[in-house]
């Protein structure tokens, strides 16, 4: 049995971690240089497809886009074409020969994935980008943890922490049975909107400002966030303060028996409303985070019995370390 464990903060012994975890957010930001490279990628392909199918359009999503992307990430790009009936493997092998004859390098479609993707490396910047077809909801979704960023520094700052983390500790490999980086930021954005004073609002509990329709779903939020600015201003915890928290949240207050957690809602859910109490399929709803739009899809489904357990695992020991060691910032990230 996990004994609960009610941890308490000591505010002069935290705020000195400050400094050195502002310092690695800030070692992880792309540089201006990079971001450049990245954009001239993305001209370049646009001017490829553009000669084959002309009504087409090429979206940045994922990390390069939603403003949660650490230096050197691979491009994740999105070609929407119109027509729903289209074959998107003969796209994919159609745009791979392509990218082949334009001289980009390790060019592969990859048909059979679960999303279907062409990747390729640019031979120049040694920049990766993986291009998949109508996943139109990514880009929406992007747009959503991007505004969401725009709104408290805090979350950004928390998320690269969170992220890298898990990149260290090896918790972030959904082919493992681990979390995607998508699930981290979507537990972070809903850990802010749960702070006293709250952090986050929760934009799509507002008047909606900015609504699509996408494959019957409708996505529909506040985003004028311009007039957010000030909304987490009443909190004043500290960056140090919120990586301790978040870790004992996941650690030791979560009830993973119970609740989901849900950023459409701005709070937690229980399984039952959602029908989440029992293993259907493959799904087993060991750790529970909603798609703010896909709101069937809990992007937990990938944990299983055996890395819920390296999981939790994983976040006693950041609790842990982030309570007692004496030097939290370099343990934290030891590789695993
Ligand atoms: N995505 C999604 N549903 C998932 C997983 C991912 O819609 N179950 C979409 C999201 O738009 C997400 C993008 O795919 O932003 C890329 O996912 P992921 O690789 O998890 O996140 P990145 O932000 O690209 O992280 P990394 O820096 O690790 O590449
Ligand atoms: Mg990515």
């Amino acid at each position: 049995m996990r004994t609960l464990k009610r941890q308490t903060l000591c505010r002069i012994d935290i705020d000195r971690l400050n400094a050195p975890f502002l310092g690695i957010f800030e070692s992880l930001i792309p540089t201006e240089e990079e971001k450049v490279k990245q954009k001239q990628l993305v001209t370049l392909l646009e001017s490829i497809i553009c000669k084959e199918w002309p009504e087409a359009r090429l979206y940045i999503y994922g990390s390069c886009g939603n403003s949660f992307g650490v230096s050197k990430s691979d491009i994740d790009l999105c070609l929407a074409i119109g027509d729903a009936d289209i074959n998107k493997s003969e796209i994919l092998l159609r745009l791979a020969d392509l990218f082949q004859s334009d001289n980009l390098q390790n060019v592969q479609a990859l048909t059979r994935a679960r999303v279907p993707i062409v990747k390729l490396m640019d031979p120049v910047t040694g920049i990766s980008c993986d291009i998949c077809i109508n996943n139109v909801l990514a880009v929406v979704n992007t747009k959503l943890l991007r505004d969401y960023a725009n709104i408290d520094a805090r979350l950004r700052q928390l998320a690269f922490i969170v992220k890298h983390w898990a990149k260290s500790r090896g918790v972030n490999e959904t082919y493992h049975g681990t979390l995607s980086s998508y699930a981290y930021v979507l537990m972070c954005i809903h850990f802010l909107q749960q702070r006293r004073p709250a952090i986050l609002p929760c934009l799509q509990g507002m008047r909606a400002t900015y609504s699509v329709t996408v494959e019957n779903i409708e996505c529909a939020f506040f985003d004028q966030i311009d007039k957010l600015q000030d909304f987490g201003s009443h909190n004043k915890e500290t960056i140090a303060e919120l990586v301790w928290a978040f870790f004992n949240y996941w650690a030791y207050s979560h009830d993973y028996a119970n609740t989901v957690i849900s950023v459409r809602r701005g709070s937690t859910i229980s399984k039952r409303e959602k029908d989440w109490t029992r293993r259907i399929g493959n799904d087993r709803h060991l750790i529970c985070i909603e798609d703010p739009f896909e709101t069937s899809h809990d992007l937990g489904r990938v944990v299983d019995k055996r890395s819920i357990k390296v999981l939790r695992e994983e976040f006693e020991r950041a609790a842990e370390i982030m309570q007692y060691d004496a030097n939290p910032c370099v343990k934290l990230f030891e590789p695993y």
